[in-house]
């Protein structure tokens, strides 16, 4: 299995949930491949979000070494499933895949823990420290779904 995770700057949301996913593949002894991507640029080469790092930390994972990218076309080539962390970043990924989305790999990350919601993740981007906490929850929630359900 080989996912992509992919918020808008991939430093808040999707660096959360590319730490949680790879820590809870490694100790389900699984060779699957995590990585994220955002839709835009912003931030491209920045560590994730200091409270990202702290609330992962907390919980026992260390995402400090990951890095900001863009998400590109040739991510659809390479990746089994890619997940969405919100409706606005659904339709970005479309239109950046342009003729060559495969939109049959994507789906919304909530999806995974409530079936159909077609719902997103909250962005803590504008908030406070407890929007980070809040955020850590669902996706750890996800994760586990994500591991049951294909880690078989
Ligand atoms: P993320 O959050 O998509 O979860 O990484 C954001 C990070 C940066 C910005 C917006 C959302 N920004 O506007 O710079």
């Amino acid at each position: 299995m080989r996912i992509l995770i992919v918020c808008l700057g991939n430093i808040c949301r999707s660096p959360i949930a590319e730490g949680v996913l790879r820590h809870k593949v490694k100790r389900a002894g699984l060779a699957w491949i995590i990585d994220s991507a955002g839709t835009e640029s912003y931030h491209v080469g920045e560590p994730p979000h200091h409270f990202s790092q702290k609330v992962c930390r907390a919980n026992g994972i260390d995402i400090s070494g990951q890095c900001a990218r863009k998400f590109t076309a040739s991510d659809f080539d390479k990746y089994d499933i890619i997940y969405a962390m919100g409706d606005d970043i659904y339709k970005e990924i479309q239109r950046i895949g342009g003729g060559k989305a495969i939109m049959s790999k994507v789906t919304f990350f909530l999806n995974e823990s409530m079936p159909g919601s077609n719902a997103s993740v909250p962005d803590p981007w504008y908030g406070e420290e407890s929007g980070y906490t809040e955020v850590y929850k669902l996706i750890d929630k996800t994760c586990n779904t994500i591991i049951h359900k294909y880690g078989r």
